[in-house]
């Protein structure tokens, strides 16, 4: 496992870090066993970050990852969210009040005394132009609840609005084959500034794992079921908002450019680190086997140019129509 430098923050991270939100809820069943099994995978490989949200599973994700914070000395930084608990996605709702009882049970949950990294859950892209929330997140780190905060967010637009708040560290953004405007907007301004990237959904919430076939079923309460047209939340979220069936034809496409040894998941990761600029790619994971699989894209050597360049081809041919200019 390689580090990376997380913006300004004097942390390391694992450039391969780990993704809590499938072992919260969300994704269909996915017992305590094997969701504490994929943790310690996690960690036996070298990954010392860990993202996760106060509503993955209403706290499980973070109780969870205390528990595993509790049995293993190693080092670990914790990033968590806060804003989902909202029931409508409004600026005036990250008031100072609800932002305190939300870091108070996301500490609670943790048990821990100070968050690491708190981010901004999504919020709409109006709040980026209030700059009295983001006082707030000061106050907060002066008070010792909060060592750093930074912003999760939908849309490239709010990540470079994000970034002129001097104190945001980090901006957790999907990125991946599937969604590749970020690179082209967003990450020689986030350099410039020393701003930590997560990219996430790196693996277009499975897809690019290469596994999914037309007649794949989900559980009925695994997003890819219910949030496929963006019933739920975002659209964006499920399978990077990539129409189900064009997405398994691209896959079809990348499946032949992998260079053999690795598997299409591993190639997958692999292109996102080619991006100096991102800091980690926080790929999800359910079982031991898919999480040390993740960890090695690590390990692998950079992809030939002639693989990056057959992947944008088939980006510009498939994909970038439906995404390009929608987040
Ligand atoms: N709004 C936000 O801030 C937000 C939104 C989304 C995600 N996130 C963060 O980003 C993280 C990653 O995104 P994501 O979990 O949505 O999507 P993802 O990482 O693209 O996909 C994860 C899913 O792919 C499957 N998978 C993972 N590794 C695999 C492997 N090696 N082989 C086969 N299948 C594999 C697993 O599900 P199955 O085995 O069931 O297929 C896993 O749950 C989340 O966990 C969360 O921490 C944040």
């Amino acid at each position: 496992m390689k580090y990376r430098p997380l913006g300004r923050t004097g942390w390391n991270v694992s450039e391969v870090s780990f993704g809590a939100w499938a072992i919260g809820g969300a994704w269909g069943e996915v017992s305590e066993d094997d969701a504490l099994d994929a943790l310690r995978t996690a960690i036996d490989s070298g990954v010392n970050f860990i993202d996760t949200a106060d509503v993955y599973g209403d706290g499980r994700s973070e109780r969870l990852i205390a528990r595993l914070k509790k049995e293993r000395k190693d080092e670990m930084i914790v990033a968590t969210k806060a804003g989902r608990r909202l029931p409508k996605q409004t600026t005036e709702g990250y008031s100072r009040h609800n932002l305190s009882s939300w870091v108070d049970d996301s500490l609670r949950n943790l048990a821990v005394s100070t968050i690491d990294l708190l981010q901004l859950h999504c919020p709409p892209t109006d709040l980026y132009y209030h700059p009295e929330v983001f006082g707030i997140l000061d106050d907060f780190v002066e008070a010792g609840k909060l060592r750093f905060y930074g912003v999760s967010v939908e849309r490239v637009e709010e990540a470079i609005k994000a970034i002129e708040y001097p104190n945001v560290q980090s901006v957790q953004i999907i990125f991946n084959c599937f969604r590749q405007r970020p690179a082209d907007v967003f990450f020689p301004l986030a350099k410039q500034r020393q701003v930590g990237i997560l990219a996430r959904v790196p693996l277009s919430s499975g897809m690019l794992t290469g596994k999914l076939r037309e007649d794949s079923h989900f559980a009925a309460d695994d997003h890819r079921n219910f949030n496929r047209h963006g019933e739920a939340f975002d659209v964006g979220e499920t399978f990077s908002g990539v129409d189900y069936g064009l997405g398994l034809q691209a896959v079809e496409e990348i499946r032949r450019i992998v260079p053999s040894g690795i598997t299409l998941g591993q190639f997958a990761l692999r292109w996102i680190l080619m991006y100096d600029a991102v800091t980690c790619a926080i790929p999800g994971g359910k079982r031991p086997e898919q999480v040390s699989e993740n960890c090695c894209a690590s390990d692998l050597p950079p992809l030939r140019s002639e693989a990056v360049v057959a992947l944008k081809r088939i980006y510009e041919e498939k994909i970038k129509e439906s995404v390009h200019q929608r987040w």
